[in-house]
């Protein structure tokens, strides 16, 4: 018997694609944000592999990308006594309940789903065959995406605005699967859609994004965060000149780490004047360190000792399927298999 079974706090389910090195925009946008949820719910978080396979065909960059994700998020405060953490590709019950979605979920659904669409469109734009590099993994990724969730009955979904229409389909789908058997044998969950991320700039002061290669790592060593920082895209001002600190990407970065009364006067120099761009670098660089080295520890601990990662996910996983092979025999039954 799960502890956190007993209570009555409604689920969350957060899915963490294992897709590439986590970075600044990540822990403020996806990390910080998720795992605040497990205050107030029974939080489940899960690294979907089985997911980014879509993407990475490279057996051992994979298996770093899920290893790199785990370590950070444990790094970064996930308590796995109070919380469930496990890899999608452990909870083979996903895939069972995937397969069943798949007969109540409409092909024209599909069709309307914005990242299938998004690269129809690129193909067409190229004078490329529409379905050009299109598999079905990306093509039934809403299936899926909608049996991590719904095998857990899940209440809340906290994502991204860009993964809302994901979250709408596995409602339609969950919709149709019970009207059909006239129950409500499965659980209808709700998106909560957190802050837009394109307020953390990158270090040319676009949205930080790995596609953009502007990133500052969440866990480089000391020397390369602060060499990473030195790179933060400012303008050509001297030293004397007053600087406006709203418009300079330090200081935006800044804002998200340094207390209120750092901020502002950190503010006031700006505006004085005499401050050069380095030493506004350095004051990030200092409060960013601050923050970071002490999970900067946590995580090289875990990576240099793999299999602390591993007993983890584990016992995540072993929780994770005692929930899951419960909803799948009583589904089973629904749909007349068993
Ligand atoms: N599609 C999500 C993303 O790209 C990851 C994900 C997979 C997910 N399955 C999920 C998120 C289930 C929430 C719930 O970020």
């Amino acid at each position: 018997m799960i502890v956190e079974e007993k209570s009555k706090k409604e689920v969350a389910l957060t899915g963490i694609k294992p897709t590439g090195t986590p970075h600044i925009g990540n822990y403020l946008g996806a990390i910080k944000p998720a795992l605040k949820l497990a205050e107030h719910y029974n939080a489940r978080y899960f690294i979907a592999d089985y997911h980014a396979l879509n993407v990475i065909r490279n057996p051992q960059e994979l298996k770093d990308n899920v290893y790199e994700v785990a370590a950070t998020w444990l790094a970064c405060g996930l308590d796995p006594d109070k919380v469930i953490l496990y890899k999608q590709s452990s909870v083979p019950e996903t895939f069972e309940l995937a397969t069943m979605l798949m007969a109540f979920t409409a092909k024209g659904l599909m069709n309307r789903a914005h990242s299938y669409k998004a690269n129809v469109a690129e193909n067409e734009a190229k004078g490329k065959d529409p379905d050009f590099a299109v598999n079905m993994g990306l093509y039934t990724y809403p299936v899926l995406m909608a049996a991590d969730i719904l095998l857990f009955d899940t209440d809340v979904v906290p994502v991204g605005k860009d993964q809302k229409q994901h979250i709408e389909m596995a409602v339609d789908i969950a919709h149709v699967f019970n009207h059909n058997y006239k129950c409500e044998c499965i659980r209808i969950p709700h998106p909560i859609i957190g802050e837009d991320i394109k307020t953390i700039v990158g270090l040319d002061g676009r949205k930080m994004s790995k596609t953009y290669n502007n990133t500052i790592p969440m866990f480089a060593s000391s020397k390369k965060l602060r060499k990473t920082i030195m790179k933060i895209v400012t303008n050509s001002q001297a030293i004397e000149e007053p600087k406006v600190p709203d418009e300079c990407n330090v200081f935006s970065l800044y804002k998200l780490f340094a207390s209120k009364n750092q901020q502002k006067s950190l503010k006031e120099r700006y505006q004085n004047g005499g401050m050069g761009w380095g030493e506004a670098k350095q004051e990030l660089f200092e409060v960013m360190e601050k923050i970071i080295a002490p999970k900067r520890l946590i995580y090289e601990d875990l990576m240099n000792d793999k299999q602390k990662i591993d007993v983890i996910l584990k016992s995540g996983a072993e929780k994770a399927r005692s929930i899951a092979s419960a909803k799948i025999r009583a589904l089973r039954k629904t749909i007349g298999i068993d």
